[in-house]
């Protein structure tokens, strides 16, 4: 999720960029960098220094050109490539006056870097977003216009982008574009701007528009022109912003909670992306482990804490199930405790959004000391968890704030069962079209949570029935157990009542003596092959008094009858369930957070990423 940020019309162009960088810090990024052009020359500065790239990128520009009125600016989360200078954004064309800023992932830039170097192209990084430098500097050299150029180069393109290019050649022009990647454009009396969000341009546009998927905009001081990707024109849908910094931050949401429970579709699209090949094969360029070695895989170990320990019980239900290899899952901390049995093709899983939590660290360190190979699941690029594992694969989820984590697990789930369907196909376990169903299906979880997104008024009318309720069990059968323990997770965090996440199964082995009336009942109902056990479990405690609120799908029309309230998601594949179901229990202990008046992205006790044992 990298900040972009362009600007043409201004004499102090250079602060302008540096500035709007530094707004974007929230996003988290490895490197940064800008471009400037001016009557024939493109000059361009770039630094990696983490979270402080933003000011060793200002050290890097005290000899810029001055009085340069076109700028781009990047700040950097790398998705391919290494987070090293020679990666950052801008890039360059072979003649160094087309710069290209990026926010996204280009599918096919493999093809595309094989024929333009087949032209001979000469590349300098091994990002994806390279290609698209190159590919505008082959349409320059065709003798199309800037726009043009941008525009025929789009039309090759597979994934997703919000992109921004100026050339030395057009002095005064920015082109941008974007496909599925934020991006906006503001403007002012003789300046117009683009960013990927609006504080990087909040205090300089006085006018703000959104830019729509597959719309290319020319930017000149006199204002911009926009098309759509077949070269008709098109308007630009006005914003109105009345946002300060702050809010913007968020998004325009009240808190980073709120704006990372919306992002869970976005994240989920990211993860998937890139991930696919034409062939069908599932692919991790990232991962660094071999398919000989996936396939001599014989005993599959999964490590984490808190939430990703709940993605990773879902995952074990999933490997197991697609690739029929043995799955146990463990707590980070007790993993190296129990003096691990390692034998050869045990292959440890290390699951951490943060990649610094020190369990779930020393857990793979234990398991890399009795010779198991390590995978890290992380989406911290080059995080301490990434650094020492064998292999990585990074879940994209952009970067997460609010401590209590939401856009993370979802990711981490469809991270872990497309791995899940990798090992699937490298052990010929399933027909080669079950799997290529099954992707689909998985592509296909986007849209479901963006629909069990739009309920929050159901879930609000739910939390509010229930106010002033002080104990809480979750339940769930099969996968729906890890999400019942994960909402139970998100309840406590968050409005630090008592809740538990229990098998449902398991109620009866004693903790039925706890259930009375006042007592709420929280039961993921949505997988078929569940539906009847769960129901009479339902009835149990319904006799007993407690307040039922069940998770059920759409169709389902027999739940009613045990349940006081029914929050409402779309169907899917069982195991893709836990994505979907997740989101109203989300909501639910938001929404109970804030009527507590809880401070929901900074929960009393808690860290975003726990570095002590
Ligand atoms: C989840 O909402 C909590 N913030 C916490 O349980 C978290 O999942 C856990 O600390 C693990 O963090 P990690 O994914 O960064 O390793």
């Amino acid at each position: 999720m990298c900040g972009i940020i362009g600007v043409v019309g201004r004499t102090d162009t250079l602060e302008t960029l540096l500035q709007g960088l530094s707004r974007l810090e929230y996003r988290g990024y490895d490197s940064a960098g800008v471009a400037l052009s001016g009557p024939g020359t493109t000059w361009r500065a770039r630094a990696a220094a983490g979270t402080e790239s933003v000011a060793a990128l200002r050290a890097e520009c005290v000899d810029a050109p001055r009085g340069f009125r076109t700028g781009l600016g990047h700040t950097r989360w790398a998705t391919h490539g290494a987070p090293e200078a020679l990666n950052a954004h801008p890039h360059l064309d072979c003649s160094g006056s087309v710069a290209i800023i990026h926010n996204g992932i280009i599918e096919n830039h493999a093809e595309i870097r094989e024929d333009l170097v087949g032209r001979g192209h000469v590349f300098t990084s091994v990002t994806d977003s390279e290609v698209l430098a190159h590919l505008i500097e082959e349409a320059r050299k065709a003798g199309e216009d800037l726009s043009e150029a941008v525009r025929t180069s789009l039309l090759r393109v597979r994934g997703a982008f919000a992109l921004a290019v100026l050339d030395a050649t057009e002095p005064d022009v920015i082109v941008a574009a974007r496909r599925i990647s934020p991006l906006i454009v503001g403007t002012a009396p003789g300046v117009s701007y683009l960013a990927s969000d609006v504080p990087a341009i909040l205090d300089q546009a006085k006018t703000f528009y959104a830019v729509e998927d597959d719309q290319v905009v020319r930017l000149g001081p006199e204002g911009f022109r926009a098309l759509d990707l077949e070269g008709a024109p098109v308007r630009l849908r006005q914003l109105s912003i009345d946002w300060d910094l702050e809010t913007a931050e968020k998004g325009g949401f009240e808190d980073f909670m709120a704006k990372e429970i919306a992002e869970q579709p976005e994240a989920l699209r990211a993860t998937l992306l890139d991930r696919h090949r034409r062939d069908g094969a599932i692919s991790f360029d990232e991962m660094g482990v071999s398919d000989e070695e996936l396939r001599a895989v014989k005993r599959v170990v999964l490590v984490a804490a808190g939430t990703s320990n709940h993605a990773a019980q879902v995952a074990k239900y999933a490997i197991e199930r697609w690739a029929r290899v043995s799955v146990e899952v463990d707590i980070s901390s007790e993993y190296r405790y129990r003096d691990p049995i390692v034998e050869v093709g045990t292959l440890v899983i290390g699951v951490s959004q943060s990649g610094e939590t020190i369990d779930t660290i020393q857990a793979t360190r234990e398991a890399k000391r009795r010779g198991a190979r390590v995978l890290a699941v992380t989406n911290i690029v080059d995080s301490s968890l990434a650094r020492e594992a064998d292999a990585v694969i990074y879940t994209r989820a952009g970067l997460e704030v609010s401590v209590a984590s939401t856009k993370a697990f979802v990711a981490q789930v469809a991270a872990l069962e497309l791995f899940a369907l990798r090992l699937a196909q490298l052990r010929a376990t399933m027909p080669e079209r079950d799997v290529e169903a099954l992707y689909r299906g998985l592509q296909a979880v986007g849209a479901q949570v963006e629909r069990a997104l739009s309920r929050r008024e159901e879930v609000a009318e739910v939390a509010r029935a229930l106010f002033g309720a002080r104990d809480f069990f979750y339940l769930g059968r099969h996968v729906g157990f890890p999400t019942a323990l994960e909402g139970a997770l998100k309840l406590k965090e968050l409005t630090y009542l008592h809740a538990e996440g229990y098998p449902a199964g398991e109620l009866k082995h004693g903790p039925l003596a706890l259930i009375e009336p006042g007592v709420v009942v929280v039961a993921v109902a949505t997988d078929p092959a569940m539906h009847e056990k769960i129901l009479s479990n339902l009835a149990e405690v319904k006799a007993r008094g407690a307040s039922v609120v069940v998770v059920a799908t759409d169709d389902d029309e027999s739940i009613a009858a045990v349940a006081d309230f029914v929050l409402r998601v779309p169907g899917t594949e069982p195991l893709f369930a836990p994505m979907v179901d997740i989101i109203p229990l989300q909501l639910f202990a938001y929404l109970t957070a804030r009527a507590l008046g809880r401070n929901v992205d900074r929960p009393r006790n808690l860290a975003k990423t726990v570095t002590v044992e």
